[in-house]
């Protein structure tokens, strides 16, 4: 498959991903009651949504960027999650938020949790997609929070790719 921009239609606008976002903005605000939280952004996929994200939030809030991944240049997943750059700092008794840009077979969300949870004892930890693909899903783990829900679909823009590409995109796009 290949995707060139002109074939992409707009699934969600930047207008509905602005609107959501800050409606989650203002859920975890809710949720931390101005307790500090540890924000993790999935690079390099989340890193648009994140940037955005943690600006809706108003507890003393710190930033970690960890790299991973699961797929190629393809389509599809490669079934296999590689940490490519996940050093973090001591997460003990921390209110960890992972902010992630979509939850597709569920296997680079798990191997992720897995690895907090194995290597931390943190106070909280919740999970943000900005997509939540959940038919797509090989492993038993949901997001706690996410934006929307995609359907069967391979889609880009804001901060997804395809082979690295429109990830500039402010709106989530697709090819029919
Ligand atoms: P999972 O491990 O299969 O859940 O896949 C997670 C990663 O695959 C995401 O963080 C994305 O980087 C990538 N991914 C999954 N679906 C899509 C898509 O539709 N477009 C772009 N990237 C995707
Ligand atoms: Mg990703």
């Amino acid at each position: 498959m290949e995707i060139k921009l002109e074939d992409l239609k707009v699934l969600y606008s930047e207008e509905q991903l602005q609107t959501r976002i800050k409606e989650l903005g203002q859920e975890l605000n809710t949720f931390y009651k101005g307790e500090e939280v540890i924000a993790i952004c999935v690079l390099k996929g989340a890193v648009v949504f994140a940037v955005d994200l943690v600006r809706h939030l108003d507890m003393p809030l710190k930033m970690e960027f960890i790299r991973l991944s699961s797929y190629g240049s393809s389509t599809t997943t490669s079934g296999k999650v590689n940490a490519v750059d996940i050093k973090l700092p001591d997460l003990n008794g921390k209110n960890v938020l992972i902010i992630e840009d979509i939850v597709d077979t569920g296997l680079t969300a798990k191997f992720l949790v897995d690895f907090i949870n194995m290597n931390f004892h943190v106070k909280t930890l919740k999970f943000c997609s900005l997509l939540d693909k959940k038919i797509t899903r090989k492993v038993d783990i949901e997001p706690d929070y996410y934006c929307f829900e995609v359907d069967d679909k391979f889609v880009v823009g804001y901060g997804l790719d395809y082979d690295g590409l429109y990830r500039n995109l402010p709106y989530i796009g697709y090819k029919e």
